[in-house]
């Protein structure tokens, strides 16, 4: 396979993927290696996560074969941090993505760095109008330059700050920027508790033709003095059954949509499998069915 050039559309009118694993090509667990080199692979793609080094994820590409779908999941293009473009991350991007063939890029809307210093922590989008409009403009001009969409995820909160939901947020820059968007309903159950909503609160806020995918995710809720803070430990931990009662009611509301992710970086290997099979008993009761499976 060679550089995938997407559009919207293409991306839009693609088929459903199925179920797949997002992995860390950083990390040991799970040995996402001895995981694709089973005979029948449990997941029907990879969602292949990079801190942002060029050329890193080939490798994934190599092991996988020509023909198994791979989705790049970079971090360092700092979509929400109001500086001027990073144009050896977006190199960085391109080469990933062209080496995976992966018909879009995800990043959280979220930024690692504050002018150039790298900071320990994961700062989630400020939700004004103000920061949407920054991130818009900034969206705008990566994606000028890459062969295809870079497509915003929501990021966990344990402390939110600004005035707007950020599923309100979320339908400002997709529309702005007239790009698809991920919904990762882990990192939506923290912001909910943040606010005191339920799980789905607000849901029409977010134009749900514009998600092509879900993620899932383990997690720690930890109870501090009374208030429920959600710790998005992805594989270190279980799927809260919350999470598999939202997808059950998402997953059917979204048109567009063309993957699943379970976030397993951290998982043992039994780990994935038992996710696995909680997430697919969930695709069975919906009767929903990967293309070509
Ligand atoms: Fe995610």
């Amino acid at each position: 396979m060679g550089p995938q050039v997407s559009t919207l559309s293409d991306i839009f009118q693609g088929p459903f993927l199925g179920l797949g694993l997002g992995i860390d090509v950083h990390g040991d667990d799970p040995d996402w290696r001895s995981l694709v080199d089973q005979d029948h692979r449990p997941f029907d793609f990879l969602e292949v996560f990079t801190r942002g080094d060029g050329g890193i994820a080939a490798e994934v590409r190599e092991r996988v074969g020509p023909d198994f779908p791979l989705i790049y999941h970079h971090e360092n293009l700092e979509l929400v941090y109001p500086s001027p473009i990073n144009k050896p991350a977006i190199e960085a991007a391109a080469i990933n993505l062209n080496a995976l063939s992966a018909p879009w890029c995800i990043e959280e809307l979220a930024y690692r760095e504050i002018e150039g210093r790298y900071i320990d922590f994961f700062m989630p989008a400020l939700l004004t109008h103000e920061s949407a409009v920054s991130t818009i403009k900034k969206l705008k001009e990566i994606n000028s330059h890459l062969p295809t969409i870079v497509t915003p995820e929501n990021p966990p909160y344990q402390l939110p700050v600004g005035d707007l939901h950020i599923l309100e947020f979320m339908r400002l820059v997709g529309e702005g920027a007239d790009v698809p968007l991920i919904l990762d309903l882990g990192h939506l159950y923290s912001y909910q508790l943040c606010v005191g909503a339920d799980p789905l609160d607000h849901l029409n806020k977010i134009p749900l033709e514009r998600v092509i995918e879900l993620h899932v995710a383990g997690a720690n809720l930890v109870d501090i003095n009374g208030v429920t803070i959600y710790e998005d430990s992805h594989g270190a931990d279980v799927i809260p059954e919350i999470l598999l009662g939202m997808l059950e009611e998402v997953l059917p509301q979204c048109p567009h949509i063309r993957a699943v992710t379970i976030e397993v970086e951290d998982a043992s290997n039994e780990r994935v499998l038992s996710e696995v099979e909680r997430v697919r008993k969930v695709f069975d009761k919906l009767g929903v069915k990967a293309h070509g499976s």
